[in-house]
């Protein structure tokens, strides 16, 4: 199984990512890091502790960055609710919270391990990664790559270009774009075709316990939630898609199409900062280190879903 660390920031669609991360035998997870993004950081790490009881996560768990790097924060409380995760009924926490900071474990984990071993798996703003490299640059060698949930390749969702996790701090994307590690990353051009339609939901149903009463309250509120916000009928589920694409490479591809192409962050636009700078020009697509994934088999999608609430 692939090794990964789970950076996110709990968040509805995190916490399907974590239960999947959890649930999939392609999937060794090490470890969930938080970050502030969709709530404060106190917010999504107390999510992150009542998801991984209730979906039995046993890794370490470590809170990280508060902020972004030279921003000020801006949550998504009209997604993610006042808690960063509302409409569901958390359990009590029977995991504790690990004593280190979360871009320490980052490093301390990538550096104990062999060399390309660990996959970095981001689903929440960057800014612990970017402090990871940052701190200790010998982790971009060091880390086998990382796919990430983030940006997009033609309109965004935070402002008409930009995406929330690109857009919440832009600096601490730009060095994680820019370090020059293999970077995939799962932008709204694929997490929009990850759509809780009400199939989806009839499924999830079926499976009954508790895990997936949680996953139906949570789609609950996040379609009624994401149909006020942004006019969507299913609501996009984007975290868990990034987990999807470790799991179709470790198990050899063919579910979603990632094509090669340089992606620069804008950090200083006057319309466009938290822009991901696709560059799919037919004569330069193929070179660099940062693939962008812009098709995805949902069926397949929803079925590791499906299999990770069994
Ligand atoms: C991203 O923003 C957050 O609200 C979600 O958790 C996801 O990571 C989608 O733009
Ligand atoms: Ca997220």
């Amino acid at each position: 199984p692939r090794k990964i660390i789970l950076d996110c920031d709990p968040g509805h669609d995190d916490a399907v990512a974590m239960l999947l991360a959890q649930a999939h035998p392609a999937i060794d997870l090490l470890a969930v890091t938080t970050v502030a993004g969709n709530q404060s950081l106190p917010k999504v790490t107390r999510n992150a502790l009542g998801v991984a009881t209730l979906v039995g996560i046993t890794a370490p768990i470590a809170a990280g960055a508060e902020g972004p790097l030279e921003r000020s924060a801006e949550y998504a409380p009209d997604i993610h609710g006042d808690s960063g995760l509302d409409g569901v009924v958390l359990p009590e926490a029977s995991v504790a919270l690990d004593p280190r900071n979360a871009v320490d474990l980052i490093i301390e984990l990538v550096m104990s391990h062999e060399q390309g071993d660990i996959t970095l798996v981001p689903t929440g703003p960057l800014t612990n990664v970017a402090l990871a490299v940052k701190r200790e640059p010998r982790i971009i060698e060091r880390v086998r790559e990382v796919v990430l949930m983030g940006g997009s390749a033609r309109s965004g969702n935070l402002t008409p270009v930009a995406e929330f996790n690109i857009a919440f701090d832009p600096e601490a994307a730009d060095v994680v774009f820019s370090a020059g590690w293999r970077v995939v990353t799962a932008g709204l051009d694929v997490t929009h075709q990850a759509l809780a339609t009400p199939a989806v939901t009839e499924r999830v149903a079926a499976v009954g316990g508790a895990k997936a009463e949680f996953m139906l309250d949570l789609i609950a509120e996040y379609g009624r939630r994401y149909a006020d916000v942004q006019g969507f009928d299913a609501p996009p589920v984007h975290d868990p898609v990034a987990v999807a694409i470790v799991i179709d490479e470790e198990q050899g591809g063919g579910h979603v199409d990632v094509v090669r192409a340089p992606i620069a962050i804008e950090t200083a636009g006057k319309h466009t900062t938290g822009m991901t700078v696709v560059d799919l020009r037919p004569w330069v697509v193929g070179e660099g280190r940062t693939s962008v994934a812009l098709g995805l088999d949902a069926d397949w999608f929803w079925d590791l879903v499906v299999a990770a609430l069994r």
